[in-house]
């Protein structure tokens, strides 16, 4: 089937998001759209702390909500996001097993797999 918006569109998603990022202490905004299988699209913004290493990515909070609305490992075609992913995200976006990331890096678009992303992963599968 195909996807029911574009990469481009989905990138755009998370450009349009980024502008609600809660970042007072960086002023990095980082947007983040998640595309479920079923076609909906859920995003996700960097949420700050005064005890900076509380504060979250936009993946995260992406994923998080995608999970709370019920949607889980499997169900995910892309994700697009604003930034390069952190090291951690990767980890999340592994453990989501999303097909394909999209995300803007120095000017350029890049397209990578949770694997290129994140070779010779930890998951599951080491816990056994
Ligand atoms: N950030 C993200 O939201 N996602 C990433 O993958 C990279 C970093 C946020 C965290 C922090 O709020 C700000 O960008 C600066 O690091």
């Amino acid at each position: 089937m195909t996807d029911v918006i574009s990469d481009d569109e989905l990138l755009a998603r998370a450009d349009a998001v980024a502008s609600r990022a809660y970042a007072p202490y960086s002023n990095f905004h980082v947007g983040c759209a998640v595309l479920a299988r079923d076609g909906r699209v859920v995003e996700g913004v960097n949420v700050e702390n005064a005890a900076y290493p509380l504060g979250v990515c936009a993946e995260r909070t992406a994923l998080a909500r995608a999970v709370a609305e019920g949607y889980g490992p499997g169900d995910f075609v892309a994700v697009a996001i604003t930034a390069s992913p952190c090291g951690g995200c990767r980890q999340w976006l592994h453990e989501m097993e999303v097909e394909r990331v999209v995300f803007r890096n120095g000017g350029r678009v890049v397209t990578m797999t949770t694997d290129e992303l994140l070779p010779e992963s930890f998951d599951f599968s080491n816990l056994a």
